[in-house]
Formats: structure tokens, C-alpha cells, sequence
């Protein structure tokens, strides 16, 4: 009898009772042990998953959000200047007072300058006064058509192209409108790189030449190219 058991042991059967297990079931492939801590663990995951779920949803879904495309009128198409910049203050960000407010330098397409107009957001020139290296203001020098940086000594030309200094592009722009009646609007700011390409707005420091475009891709939260943008 204890001869036939030993042999009916299989250590790699499917059955429980023929791999020898104490209080086995003819016929059973699972020992309730197993059975029962497989039961367990499903329902920890499962009552884990339930709150953990939804609070990752809550804390990532705004890194996803992009920011809508708002425009901010800065004046009539008559009153920005052909040949020199014009210094506006519009507001960036709504609803925050003084600390919301940007200050922007316009002036009009010059396809001697510019080169031929790319799309319908290029007929008014609108660079960002923030200076790409670290963020600081930058004046326009109308004597030398420069922008000069006054914390490391960056300077940028006339079209807002980097020639001294350490920033690492050019200053960075915003797309620009003309209603119908004539009124000039700022939209979402964007990047170039030293050919005047757009990219999609990066921080200060980020280059855009060359591998610098993938190295520092833009934030999630930035707003999108108002539609039918060229690059
Ligand atoms: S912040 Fe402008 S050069 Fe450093």
C-alpha cells in the first residue's frame, strides 16, 4: 500500500493529490492554501487600486492640461511703427494685478528683414522682453537697433538674434493678429531658433539649435500654435 503512495508522487503533477499534498482532493489542481492567498492578493490590489487610481488621475490630469489660447489687443495696426520697436505692457496673466503684467516689443513685418510673411500671425513683429538667459528684462537700444540684457551682458540685433553674451537663442516671440477692425492682438509666445524657425515656447536657458530642440522639449502646460501656424 505505502509502495503504490510513493510511486502515485509526482512532484510536477497538476493534481495536489498526486504531488504528495496533505489533505488533498482527488481531482484538485489548486491547494485551497494557495487558492486562499491568491483571493487575498487580488483584493488588496483591488482595494489599493481604489483610491490610488483616482488621486494619481487628480494630481496628473493638470500636467496634461494645456493652456488655452487667449488674445490680449494691444492698440490699432496704425499705431505700431514700421522701422523701430514700440514698447507695450499687455497682461499675461489675468487676474494676479501688477505680477500678471508682460512687457512686449512690436513692430511691422519688414520682408527686407523678415523675409517673406509666413502666415497670418506674422504681420506684426512681437518679441518677449524676457532675455532667454535667465530671465531677466531686456531694453531696446533704438541708437544701436540692439536689445541689450542688463544682468550678464547679453545682446540680441534688431530682429531679437543673440549676438553677445550668454544667452542660448533668440529672444522669444508671440504670434500676432489683426482683427478686421483693425486692432492688433498678442497671442500665446512661441520660440525661434537662430533661422527664426518657430518652436513651441521653451524656458529661459533652453536652446532650440541643433539637439538643444530635443534636449529641452517644451512644458506639457504651455499653450498650443493658434491654428494654420507655420513653423
Ligand atoms: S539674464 Fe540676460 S544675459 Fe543673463
Amino acid at each position: 500500500m505505502g509502495e503504490n503512495k510513493s510511486e502515485r508522487k509526482s512532484p510536477t503533477s497538476r493534481l495536489t493529490s498526486e504531488r504528495g499534498m496533505p489533505g488533498a482532493f482527488e481531482g484538485e489542481t489548486v491547494s485551497r492554501r494557495r487558492f486562499m492567498t491568491g483571493v487575498a492578493h487580488s483584493a488588496g490590489i483591488v482595494a489599493a487600486a481604489s483610491f490610488t487610481l483616482p488621486a494619481l488621475g487628480f494630481a496628473l490630469a493638470p500636467v496634461f492640461d494645456r493652456a488655452p489660447i487667449t488674445w490680449h489687443p494691444i492698440g490699432p495696426f496704425s499705431g505700431i511703427p514700421e522701422v523701430t520697436y514700440k514698447p507695450v505692457v499687455f497682461t499675461l496673466v489675468p487676474g494676479i494685478g501688477d505680477a500678471g503684467l508682460a512687457l512686449a516689443y512690436v513692430r511691422r513685418h519688414i520682408d527686407a528683414i523678415d523675409g517673406p510673411v509666413k502666415d497670418r500671425y506674422d504681420h506684426v513683429v512681437a518679441l518677449s522682453s524676457r532675455c532667454v538667459h535667465v530671465g531677466c528684462p531686456v531694453r531696446f537700444s533704438a541708437a544701436s537697433d540692439t536689445f541689450i540684457c542688463p544682468c550678464h551682458g547679453g545682446i540680441y540685433d534688431f530682429r531679437g538674434v543673440r549676438i553677445g553674451g550668454p544667452p542660448p537663442r533668440p529672444l522669444d516671440r508671440f504670434y500676432t493678429l489683426i482683427r478686421p477692425d483693425g486692432m492688433v492682438l498678442l497671442g500665446p509666445r512661441f520660440s525661434v531658433n537662430n533661422e527664426l524657425r518657430r518652436f513651441s515656447p521653451r524656458d529661459p536657458g533652453e536652446p532650440v539649435d541643433g539637439i538643444g530642440q530635443y534636449l529641452y522639449p517644451s512644458r506639457f502646460t504651455t499653450s498650443d500654435a493658434p491654428p494654420g501656424a507655420k513653423s
